[in-house]
């Protein structure tokens, strides 16, 4: 009816889609996320779900994240985080190959159960089965209340807000927030970071909620660029350390909203299969910006353009190299590498939206998709 529509345009707040309206709303979620945590003016991180079980922390021996889907990506890239600041070995698993496999879990590790939902079924029984063997859970949560911010121990809530598109956006950031949070907060008690590095990394992320709306400028552009590619059958994405998790993320997003084949990849591992796939009609989108991987991407880009490949890329603002070689680029305020992944992976989500909105599709509800996987 007429009302239910009004009523529906009010939710969106005005906007075309709940996908947009929570892409857009990522300065002010993580600014939620980093409230009351993150401290600048003498850098110091608050989070009592972390304080209540800091002795684990300090002495645990190894962190096993699970996740399904978009959150399982933000365990990837956590997994690179906390091994570089905590020197703590980190696994991720899927939680639906984890719960069947008889996993060796021991009382005093520590599971990382991250969930926009709270609801994910695998991702409930994974932790279920960890606890019994005497782990210690930690959820990354954003419902709250939810079933599994009931069965973990302790938790860090992202407090994105409610999520109601089924590609998740919002809630990727503010998972990768929190991780990152935790990661800088366990390193410095632990003392495998300096205080210098912590308080550099401290006000660089807390700088990350306007470098988002800075990239907002770009829509029109991004808006072109997806008419163009709107047409495409595949693509790759590809992306190095910190930014590999975001070439699967970004690879996910345009399967759900778009339903063009895509894969993402380390770009390293291009040339042991994909690199067969590149022709005329093939884009790769690199993730490429500056960070010590820079030179290496640069000659993947040119591995991909000599084959005559189309070529997208995320570029660090003013980069003048990649623009000369890439067919497109899409630019993202300078940043620490470490935290960078929170802002590349905005122009991919934007992507995939605007190609799904070009091609006419639903973007709020992609086919045969559930927001939440409740069963197995
Ligand atoms: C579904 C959703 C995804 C989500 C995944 C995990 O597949 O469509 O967007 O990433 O479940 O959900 P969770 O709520 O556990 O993060």
């Amino acid at each position: 009816t007429k009302l239910d529509m009004q009523l529906g345009a009010i939710e969106k707040g005005g906007y075309d889609h709940f996908m947009i309206k929570e892409i857009l709303e990522q300065p002010s979620t993580i600014f939620d996320c980093l409230r009351g945590r993150l401290e600048t003016q003498n850098p110091s991180i608050q989070l009592s779900g972390i304080d209540k079980y800091k002795e684990q922390f300090l002495t645990g021996q190894r962190i096993i994240i699970l996740a399904c889907g978009t959150s399982w990506h933000a365990g990837l890239v956590a997994e690179y985080i906390i091994e570089e600041l905590c020197r703590i070995p980190v696994e991720v698993e899927y939680a639906s190959e984890f719960r069947y496999r008889n996993p060796v879990v021991h009382s005093g590790d520590i599971i990382v159960a991250i969930s926009q939902s709270g609801e994910t079924a695998d991702t409930i029984v994974a932790i279920d089965q960890a606890k019994k063997n005497g782990a210690i859970i930690m959820g990354v949560v954003n419902a709250v209340g939810s079933t599994i911010a009931r069965l973990s121990d302790t938790g860090v809530y992202t407090h994105s807000g409610p999520e109601i598109g089924v590609a998740s956006t919002k809630a990727f950031t503010g998972q990768v927030t929190v991780l990152i949070l935790v990661a800088l907060k366990v390193a410095l008690e632990k003392g495998t970071i300096t205080k210098e590095r912590f308080n550099q990394l401290c006000i660089e992320l807390a700088g990350v909620p306007d470098k988002v709306q800075e990239i907002f400028v770009q829509n029109d552009h991004i808006n072109k660029i997806a008419q163009k590619y709107s047409h495409l059958k595949d693509a790759l994405y590809l992306g190095r350390g910190y930014n590999f998790p975001i070439a699967l993320e970004g690879a996910l997003k345009l399967k759900e909203i778009s339903y063009i084949h895509a894969e993402g990849y380390p770009a390293a591992e291009m040339k042991h299969g994909p690199i067969a796939l590149v022709d005329e009609s093939l884009l790769s989108v690199f993730i490429a910006t500056k960070d010590p991987y820079y030179e290496k991407i640069i000659s993947n880009i040119q591995e991909i353009k000599a084959r005559k490949g189309m070529v997208l890329a995320i570029v660090s603002k003013g980069d003048t190299m990649i623009s000369g070689i890439a067919d497109d680029i899409i630019e993202i305020p300078e940043i620490d590498e470490l935290i960078a992944p929170i802002l590349n992976v905005i122009p991919l989500q934007l992507l995939s939206y605007y190609i799904g909105v070009a091609k006419g599709f639903d973007v709020d509800k992609p086919r045969n998709l559930a927001k939440s996987v409740t069963v197995e």
